[in-house]
């Protein structure tokens, strides 16, 4: 198994990892090695790089799939997730009526809740992701995940709104029996005030409102997280860990595989982005040449090469390590390029090293 059969076979990568690693430059070049294969590929990013969603002509922020021309014979086609279009896009989809939705949409705790609830990102890019492949327009779809010290923050986000919707001072609190009401004034108001000093103050009506408009769709968004988590699980859904030969980053790459282990869930792929490229000569030969090099005019040159040979070899240990955390994954390096990755050329350059790995 290879990079390149991941893209090839799979329905759905989720690329996953601590911020600033690469994960959405890996979703896309993911995507584009897919179109570069004749698939129809689609990827979700979190929030790009400025100058890469404009030279994938996402620069305005779209929530639909915008098709990118290039030399490929398939399909590539990006987006920018727009968390709260997307959450209205799921009550839409899950109400009885206008009314119902407009009731929702409206509502202030909705608001807070679909814009800035802890979870929400993750929850809308599993949605956007499980909305996309249902389409059946897509061959594969790649997600970019939210910045998250937590692999399985992306796991548990479809249960964020059923995990609310069941809990029992919720049911209390839309209880038509007012008497009931009464009785737990005082536990529901505790968990409305934590509610609040999560979503902001002055929401407890806003709040029981919310929920009183939510009665009738609980059943719908408790199927849709179980399908939408089958998905997750699915043979079809490929897990991509992102990670960096720093020995910062690679701890926390480390921690991703064990907690998705703990899960009973593998990376499929572990991609190590900005390896120091290496040299023709190893540690000690250029050890030697600084030595030989010393008090002459290129010493400065023996001892950058030295210094990069050293570091190199660094990343190579700390990834031998991560390498056996990770036993059954695909290992996919991809050198540190001279310049960001910011247009379509580049974006190209990574496509090409991550298909070309020969997964060791
Ligand atoms: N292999 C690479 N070589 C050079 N620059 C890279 C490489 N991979 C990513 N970058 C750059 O690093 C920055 C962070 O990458 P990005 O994909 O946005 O990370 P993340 O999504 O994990 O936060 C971007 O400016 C990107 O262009
Ligand atoms: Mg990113």
């Amino acid at each position: 198994m290879t990079y390149r059969d991941l893209v090839e076979q799979r329905d759905v990568i989720v690329c996953c990892g601590t911020g600033g690693v690469g994960k959405t430059t890996t979703a896309a070049a993911t995507a584009m090695a897919a179109a570069q294969m004749g698939r129809r590929a689609a990827v979700v990013t979190i929030d790009p790089a400025k100058r890469l969603a404009d030279a994938l002509g996402i620069g305005a922020l779209t929530n639909d799939p915008t098709v990118i021309d290039g030399p490929w014979p398939g399909t590539l086609a990006a987006l920018m997730l727009d968390t709260k279009a997307t959450f209205d896009d799921v009550v839409r989809r899950h109400a009885a009526d206008d009314t119902q939705v407009d009731r929702i949409l409206d509502n202030r705790f909705y608001v807070n809740v679909s814009t800035s609830l802890s979870g929400t990102q993750d929850y809308m890019a599993v949605e956007k992701l499980a909305e996309l492949h249902a389409s059946g327009d897509w061959d594969l779809v790649v997600v970019d995940t939210p910045p998250t010290r937590d692999a399985l923050a992306f796991l548990e986000a479809p249960k964020l709104l059923t995990r609310l919707l069941d809990n029992a001072i919720y049911k209390l609190l839309i209880s038509p029996q007012q008497g009931v009401l009464r009785a737990v004034n005082r536990a529901a108001g505790t968990v409305v005030r934590q509610l609040s000093r999560v979503v902001g103050a002055d929401v407890v009506d806003d709040a029981i409102e919310f929920f009183q408009a939510f009665q009738g769709m609980e059943d719908g968004f408790k199927k849709r997280a179980d399908a939408t988590l089958s998905l997750l699980a699915a043979d079809a859904t490929a897990f991509v860990l992102v990670a960096s030969p720093r020995a910062d980053t690679l701890g926390e790459a480390t921690y991703f595989l064990d907690r998705l282990r703990a899960a009973d869930m593998r990376a499929a792929a572990v991609v190590v982005n900005r390896m120091l490229p290496s040299l023709s000569v190893d540690v000690d030969r250029a050890a030697e040449l600084r030595s030989t090099l010393a008090g002459t005019d290129a010493a400065g040159l023996g001892i950058a090469l030295a210094d990069h040979a050293a570091a190199a070899a660094g990343d190579d240990d700390r990834i031998g390590e991560l390498l056996t955390t990770a036993p059954d994954a695909v290992f996919a390096r991809v050198p540190l390029l001279p310049s960001d990755v910011h247009d379509v050329d580049t974006l190209t350059q990574i496509a090409a090293l991550l298909t070309a790995s020969t997964g060791v």
